[in-house]
């Protein structure tokens, strides 16, 4: 059945591939991308669906109640799903006001209006950074759904405020809501602040890689593809109220992956630069992804040996993207966080 869904932060990495993947999964969708363009989002990257008359673009913030509200109104969604965050670890230490106002004031607007206007389901895009980390030598344990929140960053804080909201606004309201919680996604349109991105643009440019810490930190990286098919499925047979928890099984050493990229683009490791740790630096993630295979069927299909070719080759093909972005404001972006490291 025909539906319109607004998709908030669809000008960033994941939301973008989430268009992308309804668009051509559903061809009687309207699919309406609500983003302010902050530094992480990019019109450029929506080009290819502008002019798709199931398709509209509507520049503006979520934390803008007015905006928010007269959106509804004109469109009356059946589905939400918020993508819209500040979503860097590391901007979030250094700048922790903007990550409260987007990721927790800007989900209550969202809930707000779907509350006065009424909603099928209001979806929020988590993360699993909300259960803090686990420890390296204790590879039996995971994330499950019941793991307790216990938040490392100022990023995650506001990631799992914006979750206990969402549940409230389920038990208060009985809003239909659903929340995911992803591990490290990977692919096309990661700004390249983000690790794999940041090692694949240095390492073409001959820059030094610099590995925080020891690079032993392990992150459960995920293709971004499989995430964009778990939210679809969620969003169409997930259970109301429900958190889903979506990883792969696909954990790795983050000097493990700067190496892979190294070898793949054929550059030295001695590009390797160990710098100063993150504070506060989770050392691992890892997801229990039991319940959205026992309940969707969702399984991962894209195996990192594969997913990281496939993305290396994306950066290879879409320089004009990515030297874009790395020539303007990221200059001092770039000074201000590596500079004295
Ligand atoms: P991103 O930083 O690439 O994109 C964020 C997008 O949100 C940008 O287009 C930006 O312009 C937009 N945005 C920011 N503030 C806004 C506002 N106030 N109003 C409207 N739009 C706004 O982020 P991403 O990596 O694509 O992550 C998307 C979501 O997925 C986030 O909620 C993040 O917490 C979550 N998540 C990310 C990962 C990951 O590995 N990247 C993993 C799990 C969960
Ligand atoms: P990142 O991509 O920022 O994702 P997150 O912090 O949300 O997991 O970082 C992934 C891992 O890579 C994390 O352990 C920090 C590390 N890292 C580096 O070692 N060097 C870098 O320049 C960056 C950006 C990250």
């Amino acid at each position: 059945m025909k539906k319109t869904i607004i998709v908030t932060g669809g000008a960033g990495f994941i939301g973008s591939n989430f268009i992308f993947h309804m668009l051509k999964k559903y061809t009687d969708y309207r699919i309406i991308c609500l983003d302010c363009l902050t530094y992480a989002g990019n019109l450029s990257t929506l080009m290819p669906v502008m002019d798709n008359t199931n398709f509209r673009f509507v520049k503006e913030s979520i934390t803008d109640r007015d905006a928010v509200y007269k959106l509804f109104e004109e469109e009356n969604p059946d589905i939400i799903v918020n993508f819209a965050a500040e979503s860097h670890v590391d901007r979030s230490i250094h700048n922790p006001e903007v990550f409260l106002d987007t990721n927790i004031k800007g989900t209550a607007v969202l809930m707000d209006a779907c509350r006065k206007y009424g909603i099928q389901r209001c979806h929020q895009v988590s993360t699993d950074e909300v259960y803090g980390d686990l420890p390296l030598d204790r590879p039996d344990l995971f994330f499950t759904e019941d793991t307790p929140i216990h938040t490392s960053s100022p990023y995650s804080s506001s990631k799992a405020s914006a979750d206990l909201l969402v549940l409230a606004y389920h038990r208060t309201y009985n809003l239909p809501v659903t929340i995911s919680r992803c591990s490290n996604n990977y692919g096309p349109y990661h700004f390249p602040e983000k690790l794999i991105p940041l090692m694949i643009a240095n390492a073409l440019n001959d820059r030094p890689l610099p590995v925080y810490g020891e690079g032993l930190n392990v992150r459960d990286w995920l293709y971004v593809e499989d995430h964009c098919k778990a939210i679809d499925l969620i969003i169409h047979q997930g259970r109301i109220g429900e958190v889903y928890n979506i990883g792969g099984h696909n954990e790795m050493r983050n000097i493990d992956i700067v190496k892979i990229i190294c070898k793949e683009l054929g550059k030295p490791e001695s590009l390797i630069t160990y710098v100063t740790d993150r504070k506060g630096h989770d050392m691992r993630y890892a997801i229990d992804p039991t319940k959205i295979h026992n309940e969707l069927g969702w399984l991962p299909e894209t195996k990192f040996a594969d997913g990281i070719k496939k993305t290396i080759q994306w950066y290879l093909d879409n320089k004009e993207w990515w030297e874009t972005i790395i020539s303007g404001e990221y200059q001092n972006y770039y000074k201000k966080m590596y500079g004295n490291r």
